[in-house]
């Protein structure tokens, strides 16, 4: 067993990772929590996998269970949805002393987040992600939130949990596209914090070899997380740094509707496009966009994407809202060393290949 602390004082909580502990998911939620019942916020994928076994391992530890299961996907993180999850969890009989537990990848982990914030204003909740991306991103660090369809994540909150509760296992029925995709993020890590993990993920041979790796590369990723997030709850300083390549990435994304590239694919292409112009422009060590491009390449990732730079602009001013005054990017030094940097937002064209 591995284990990271967020230390967020009273808002402490523990994140433990390992292989087989869905078995166990029950003695572990019931150290953390005295509730009588659960809520399971799940979706149909993982639900039809696990959730029966989940259900069994929480109601071995006394818990009364109800399995509330939204439809997989992006589509699901709406209002609508979240408003049928707060039916169901009140013809449950939910009281500010019971528990919900979000089991799934970011959408379940984020919509069900969100319902457990502010459902009676606030009750507790545990995450159980399930993807790549849940296990070393969105489970770690207490955001949660909705879609509106003027864009992503635009209602939300902070919400930390009692815990986290990762089984890497479960990873051997993710698909291959979202586990690459999830380890963009972790490429991403290597990147701004860590040139060891880098150096790691560049030596794995395949996807065996990754999942046989897998526990102590989520362990590395969730404790660069917890330490950005310690020292930046709120998202107002350092937590940017999270978002190295991601203001690309995003115009991509939005750029082809969500539909050609998924989150991770247009990091690693707003990584690539960005540290390449830095590289030129004398800011990030000579050689590292190679090093990156060849990193993404070796897990099938995509490098670039085709776009034509004022429609890059073009998005990201639509994205942030704003032409004029300034924007903080994430730049690297090297790998393993990100920095932010401040500028006038008309300069943003210098930085983009
Ligand atoms: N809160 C945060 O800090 C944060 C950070 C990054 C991303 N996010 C959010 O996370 C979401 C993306 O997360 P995601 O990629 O996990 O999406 P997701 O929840 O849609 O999961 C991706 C797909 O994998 C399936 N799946 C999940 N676990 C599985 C398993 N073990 N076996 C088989 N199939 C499985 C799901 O059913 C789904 O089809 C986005 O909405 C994004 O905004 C949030
Ligand atoms: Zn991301």
């Amino acid at each position: 067993m591995h284990k990271v602390t967020v230390n967020l004082d009273k808002r402490s909580y523990d994140i433990k990772i390992e292989k087989g502990l869905l078995a166990a998911m029950g003695k572990e939620a019931r150290k953390l929590s005295k509730a009588g019942k659960a809520a399971i916020i799940t979706d149909a994928n993982v639900d039809s996998l696990y959730g029966a076994k989940l259900q069994k391992t929480l109601e071995e530890s006394d818990f009364i269970v109800e399995r509330i299961v939204i439809e997989p996907g992006e589509k699901s993180k709406t209002l609508q949805t979240l408003g049928d999850v707060y039916a169901r969890m009140a013809a449950f009989g939910l009281t500010r002393s019971d528990l919900v537990i979000t089991f799934g990848g970011g959408v379940p982990g984020d919509l069900g987040g969100f319902a457990a914030a502010t459902f009676l204003r606030g009750i507790d909740f545990i995450q159980v992600p399930t993807s790549l991306l849940a296990q070393i991103d969105s489970s770690v660090g207490g955001k949660v939130a909705i879609d509106l369809p003027t864009g992503k994540n635009l209602v939300g909150s902070f919400y930390q949990p009692l815990g986290v509760l990762i089984d890497p296992d479960l990873l051997t029925s993710l698909p291959k596209r979202y586990l690459h995709d999830g380890l963009a993020e972790a490429i991403k890590y290597g990147c701004i914090r860590s040139a060891d993990l880098f150096a790691k993920l560049q030596g794995i041979k395949d996807d065996e070899e990754l999942l046989a790796n897998i526990e102590v590369i989520i362990k590395e990723c969730c404790e660069i997380k917890a330490r950005i997030v310690e020292n930046d709850e709120f998202d107002t300083g350092e937590r940017m740094v999270l978002n190295f390549g991601h203001t690309i990435g995003h115009a991509v994304e939005k750029y082809y509707n969500y539909e050609t590239y998924t989150h991770g694919e247009g990091v690693g292409i707003g990584m690539v496009a960005l540290t390449g112009k830095t590289e030129q422009l004398g800011i990030t060590e000579k050689g590292s966009t190679t090093l990156i491009k060849d990193v993404l390449q070796h897990y099938g990732l995509p490098t670039e994407a085709v776009m034509e730079k004022e429609e890059v602009l073009k998005t990201i001013a639509l994205d942030k809202k704003k032409k004029g005054g300034e924007i903080t990017i994430v730049i690297l030094e090297k790998i393993g060393k990100s920095r932010l940097l401040k500028i006038p937002y008309k300069d943003l064209t210098h930085y983009i290949g």
